[in-house]
C-alpha cells in the first residue's frame, strides 16, 4: 500500500517530494530559437530509461500515430459527454474566484485533457504526469505543467496537495489499483475530488447478453478475447473499469459522495442519435488504428505469430460498419470526494 513513507522509501535518493514541487517555471526548459513547438516537461533521470520500454503501454504513446488516435478518442469522449471534459463536479472543487487551486491529471498521454482544463480553469495550477514526455505543438498556458514520472511507484507530491485528481484510460498502465487509488486519495485534500474514467479490455454491443454481443460482432469479440488474455498475461486487470475500481472506491472509508456513470462510445457512426453518430465519427480513427496499436501487446502477451494476429485483425475489420454489429467502447466514470474529518 502506498503512503508517503512507502513512496519515499521506494524512491531513489534523488526523488523526494520537495524536488517535485518547484515553482512552475522550473518545469519549463528555455525554448530553442524558432521553437514555439516545445512543450514543458520535467524529466527525472532515474526513469528516463523506462520511458520508452514496451511495457505499461508506453511504446505506442511515443508514436505520432498514437497521438492522433488518443486525440481523436479525447474528442469523441468530449462529444459523448455533451461537449464537456468531465461529468464529475470539478467546478465544485476548483473555484474560479482567484483562490489557489490545483488539479492533477495522471497518465496525461498527449496532455490534451490537462491543457483544456487549464484553459477552462485559469485559476487552477494544472499538472499532467506521464511516463513519457508530453510533446504538444502549441504554446502552453502559464498554469499548466507536464511532469514525467511512473505513478505506479507513488505520486510525487505531498499529502493533500491537490483539489482534484483525474486519471483516464490507465487500464494498461496500472497493475495494482488498490495501491494506486490509495495514492490518489493521499495526494488529494480533504473535501477534494478523485475521478477515474476507465474502460475494460473489450468492445461489445450494449444492452444485449454477452452471447448475443458475440453473435453480432464475432471478429471484434474474438479480438477482445486476445486483448483480455494479453492484459492478464502482463499482470493487468482487464475489468478494472467495471469491477475493481468501483469496488475499491465503494469500500474506502475515507471517501464519500461516490458516483458512477456509464457512457459507451460507438466505434463508428452506426447510431441514428446525432450525438452518438458524431461520437462514432470521431472514433473511426481509433477503431481502425487500435488493432495495430495493440499488435505488440497481443503477439507478445499471447505468444502468437504475427500471421495469426493478422487473421484476428481481418475478422475484427469485417465487423466494422456491418449493420447490426453496433459495437461500442464501454467507459465508466467513477468519482468520489475525500471526507473532511
Ligand atoms: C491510453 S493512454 C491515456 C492518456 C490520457 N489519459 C487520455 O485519456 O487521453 C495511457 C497513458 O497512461 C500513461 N501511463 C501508463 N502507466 C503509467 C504510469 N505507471 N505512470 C505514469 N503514466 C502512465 C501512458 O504513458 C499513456 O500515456
Amino acid at each position: 500500500m502506498f503512503d508517503k513513507s512507502n513512496a519515499e522509501a521506494s524512491s531513489s535518493s534523488l526523488r523526494t517530494y520537495s524536488q517535485y514541487i518547484p515553482p512552475r517555471q522550473e518545469y519549463r526548459p528555455p525554448s530553442p530559437p524558432n521553437s514555439s513547438s516545445m512543450s514543458s516537461f520535467s524529466i527525472h533521470s532515474s526513469i528516463e530509461d523506462q520511458a520508452f520500454r514496451m511495457d505499461n503501454g508506453r511504446v505506442y504513446q511515443a508514436q505520432n500515430d498514437d497521438y492522433m488516435r488518443l486525440e481523436g478518442q479525447h474528442d469523441a469522449l468530449k462529444v459523448r459527454q455533451g461537449g464537456k471534459n468531465y461529468l464529475a463536479p470539478f467546478q465544485e472543487v476548483l473555484p474560479e474566484d482567484g483562490r489557489d487551486c490545483r488539479l492533477l491529471d495522471v497518465g496525461t498521454g498527449t496532455g490534451i485533457w490537462a491543457l483544456e482544463m487549464a484553459s477552462e480553469f485559469p485559476e487552477a495550477e494544472v499538472t499532467g504526469v506521464d511516463l513519457a514526455p508530453v510533446q504538444r505543438p502549441e504554446i502552453l498556458p502559464n498554469n499548466l505543467s507536464y511532469l514525467m514520472d511512473d505513478v505506479s511507484k507513488g505520486i510525487p507530491f505531498p499529502d493533500g496537495y491537490f483539489d482534484a485528481v483525474h486519471s483516464r484510460l490507465l487500464l494498461a498502465g496500472i497493475r495494482n489499483w488498490k495501491s494506486f487509488i490509495n495514492e490518489v486519495i493521499r495526494v488529494v485534500r480533504p473535501g477534494g475530488l478523485i475521478v477515474f474514467v476507465e474502460d475494460i479490455g473489450r468492445f461489445w454491443v450494449d444492452d444485449v447478453s454477452p452471447e448475443e454481443s458475440r453473435k453480432r460482432a464475432p471478429g471484434v469479440s474474438k479480438w477482445s478475447d486476445y486483448i483480455e488474455m494479453a492484459l492478464t498475461e502482463r499482470g493487468f486487470d482487464s475489468n478494472a473499469g467495471s469491477k475493481a475500481i468501483p469496488k475499491l472506491i465503494e469500500e474506502h472509508t475515507l471517501l464519500s459522495e461516490r458516483q458512477t456513470v456509464y457512457t459507451s462510445l460507438p466505434l463508428w457512426p452506426w447510431s441514428t442519435d446525432p450525438l452518438l453518430k458524431k461520437t462514432g465519427e470521431l472514433m473511426i480513427h481509433d477503431t481502425l488504428s487500435m488493432p495495430e496499436t495493440a499488435r505488440l501487446l497481443v503477439v507478445d502477451g499471447c505468444s502468437i505469430p504475427n500471421q495469426r494476429y493478422d487473421e484476428l485483425v481481418a475478422d475484427y475489420m469485417a465487423d466494422i460498419g456491418r449493420p447490426g454489429a453496433n459495437v461500442v467502447l464501454p467507459v465508466w466514470h467513477h468519482w468520489a470526494r475525500k471526507k473532511v474529518e
